[in-house]
C-alpha cells in the first residue's frame, strides 16, 4: 500500500489526463467524494475503493451550495495538510481539490433537483441542501469520470438522492453505499462530532442506542408509532432537540406504519449547537 501523499490536482485538465491514462491502461477508478475533515469513516471508503478498484481519487471540496445561511459553512473544519496525509496512509492515489471558482465560475446557473426523496427527513429542515449536494456530486462525477463512487450510509438520504439522480440522468457510474463507521460507544463518525463539548460527546451515543432500541421493539411487534414516541421522549429527556425520528421504506424513504420490507430508522437531532444525524437498517 502506498504511504505517500497522494498526487494533488486543482486543475481539471490535468486530473482528466491522469484518469484517462489509468482507464486506457484498464485500471478501475473509484471516486470518494468528501468535504475534508477526514475521519475513520472516510478512510473506510478509501479502503473499500482500494478493494474494488485499482485507483482511488478522493475529492476534497467544502461545497458552499449545500449549506443554508444559518449553517456551519464558515466554521466547517478545514485542514488540507492533515487530510492529504490521512489519504496517503489510506492508500488514495489522487486528491481532487478544486477551488470554489473552478466549481462555480461566474455565471454558473444549473441546479439538479431530485423530487420525492428530498421532501421528507432532512429536506424540510435544510432547504436547498440536497439540490446543492446533487449538483456538486453530478459535477464531481463528470469531472473525475470514475467507474464507481462511494458514499457513507450515515448520510442515507443523501445516498438515495444521489442514486436517483445518477439513474435519472443516465450517468455512467455505479453508486455504492458503505456501512457507517462508529466509535466504540456507537456514535457514528462525523466531521461535526468535533463540535461537541465533552458533556455533549458523552451524551451523543444515546442517538444510536435509541435507534437500535427501535429496531428491536418494532421487530418484536411494537407498532412503529409507539416505538418512535418512546424513542423521541428518551432523546428529549437526555437533552436532544429532535428534528425527526422516523421509520422509512429503505428505497422510497416514505414513512412506514409497520415494518414488512427493507426499512431504515433515521434521526436528526441537535445536541447544543451541533446537528447530528444517524440511521440503522431495521
Ligand atoms: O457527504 C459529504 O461529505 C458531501 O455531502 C459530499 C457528498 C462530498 C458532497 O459535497
Amino acid at each position: 500500500m502506498s504511504e505517500s501523499i497522494p498526487q494533488r490536482f486543482s486543475d481539471l485538465a490535468s486530473l482528466r489526463r491522469s484518469v484517462a491514462d489509468w482507464r486506457r491502461a484498464g485500471e478501475r477508478v473509484v471516486l470518494v467524494p468528501t468535504m475534508g475533515a477526514l475521519h475513520e469513516g472516510h478512510l473506510a471508503l478509501v479502503a473499500e475503493g482500494r478493494r474494488i478498484g485499482r485507483r482511488v481519487v478522493a475529492s476534497i471540496f467544502v461545497n458552499p451550495t449545500q449549506f443554508g445561511p444559518n449553517e456551519d459553512f464558515s466554521r466547517y473544519p478545514r485542514d488540507l495538510a492533515a487530510d492529504l496525509a490521512l489519504l496517503g496512509r489510506a492508500g488514495a492515489d489522487a486528491a481532487w481539490t478544486p477551488a470554489v471558482e473552478t466549481m462555480y465560475p461566474p455565471g454558473f446557473s444549473t441546479r439538479i433537483d431530485v423530487a420525492g426523496l428530498t421532501e421528507g427527513l432532512c429536506g424540510p429542515f435544510r432547504p436547498g441542501h440536497f439540490s446543492g449536494v446533487a449538483t456538486v456530486v453530478t459535477k464531481l462525477l463528470n469531472q473525475v469520470g470514475p467507474d464507481t463512487a462511494l458514499f457513507g450510509e450515515k448520510d442515507f438520504q443523501q445516498l438515495r438522492v444521489i442514486q436517483q439522480a445518477v439513474a435519472d440522468l443516465d450517468l455512467p457510474v455505479e453508486i455504492q453505499g458503505v456501512p457507517t463507521v462508529r466509535e466504540a460507544d456507537g456514535l457514528a463518525m462525523s466531521s461535526r462530532n468535533r463540535y461537541l463539548s465533552p458533556e455533549e460527546r458523552a451524551l451523543a451515543p444515546r442517538l444510536h442506542a435509541v435507534l437500535t432500541e427501535i429496531v428491536a421493539t418494532t421487530r418484536s411487534g411494537t407498532l412503529v408509532a409507539a416505538a418512535i414516541a418512546e424513542g423521541r421522549a428518551a432523546l428529549e429527556a437526555a437533552g436532544f432537540q429532535v428534528q425527526y425520528l422516523a421509520v422509512c421504506d429503505a428505497r422510497t424513504l416514505a414513512p412506514v406504519e409497520r415494518v414488512d420490507g427493507p426499512a431504515r430508522v433515521l434521526v436528526a437531532a441537535f445536541l447544543g449547537r451541533t446537528r447530528l444525524i444517524d440511521n440503522v437498517a431495521v
